[in-house]
């Protein structure tokens, strides 16, 4: 099943994301996919990711057949701070320069010329947009409207900040990708502004940052009565509620188990019992 964004664009309902992998990511990419995974997650941040061994990856997939345009890939634009020092792209240039180079960086890395969706990595402070955010957006609505990537998106970003956005914009993001804590209500506030303008809204961490509802025995309850796995439970309550989840797992079965979460049903009661359990 995909989801669509309000600009028609189609995203897959289940995400492979590839931070930490260090240099397994060639590996486990191929196996992503080979499990059953389209829609690949990276970054230009070398701090996290390795986005040049996911194009390892793209290669040697293409040689088994799978082609470029089978596949949903998106990167991300990080600033300077968040670099950790190994900046791809010149750190004196203008902001609106470093997007491009850091985004052409991006498309040799991953031997591609376009990508599916490009993020905005985070806002710079976390109120707020100041005028750096403003001409990173502009720099991003220009890949956009060249063609280069299909969707525009901001990753970490706060309900003030995403209704800022939405509001001033020429192009509204098509996708936000949030850590999702169930604490927040799964990341309410910002899911409701995403409901509201056709944006879709992808959640990491959905079982490292919720430790807690692992142990909640209503968890316990619906996966026996699914006969499911509790990750299992959190990735189809994710998807039930109109999230898109992407899974950071390393493990082959785990893949597997992840991907066939889309086969459960959770009931409107348990989603409702599931949205408030930490709250
Ligand atoms: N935009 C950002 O700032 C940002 C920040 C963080 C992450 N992300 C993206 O989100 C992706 C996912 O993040 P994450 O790694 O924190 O996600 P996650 O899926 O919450 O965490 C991965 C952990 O879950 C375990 N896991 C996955 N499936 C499982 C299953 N079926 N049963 C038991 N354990 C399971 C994995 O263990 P095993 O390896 O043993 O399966 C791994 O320890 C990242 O790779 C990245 O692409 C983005």
């Amino acid at each position: 099943m995909a989801l669509t964004a309000y600009n028609q664009v189609p995203i897959s309902s289940f995400m492979y994301g590839t931070a930490w992998k260090k240099e397994a990511t060639s590996r486990l990419v191929q196996l992503a996919v080979a499990s059953g995974f389209t829609a690949i997650d990276t970054a230009n941040q070398l701090v996290h990711y390795q986005e040049a061994l996911v194009g390892e990856a793209l290669r040697a997939l293409e040689k088994k057949g799978i082609k470029r345009d089978s596949l949903f890939l998106q990167t991300k634009f990080t600033s300077v701070e968040g670099q950790g020092g190994r900046t791809p792209y010149d750190p004196s240039a203008d902001l609106t320069t470093q997007v491009r180079q850091s985004f052409d960086s991006s498309l040799t890395h991953l031997g591609t010329d376009y990508v599916d969706s490009y993020v905005l990595h985070a806002p710079f402070s976390r109120r707020g947009l100041s005028e750096a955010d403003w001409e990173v957006w502009a720099a991003m609505e220009g890949l956009y409207q060249s063609g280069k990537t299909k969707m525009i998106g901001i990753s970490n970003v706060a309900a003030g900040q995403l209704a800022e956005l939405c509001e001033q914009a020429n192009h509204k993001p098509m996708v936000v990708q949030n850590r999702c804590y169930a604490a927040l209500g799964w990341d309410q506030e910002v899911r409701e502004i995403c409901r509201a303008n056709g944006i879709v809204y992808q959640g990491f961490s959905l079982l490292t940052a919720n430790r807690e509802v692992f142990a909640d025995p209503e968890i316990h309850a619906i996966a026996k009565r699914l006969g499911a796995g509790l990750a299992q439970v959190i990735f189809r309550f994710a998807q039930q509620i109109g999230m898109l989840p992407l899974t950071g797992t390393t493990s082959e079965r785990h893949m597997k188990e992840d991907l066939q979460a889309e086969q459960l049903a959770l009931s409107s009661e348990e989603l409702r019992r599931i949205e408030t359990i930490a709250r």
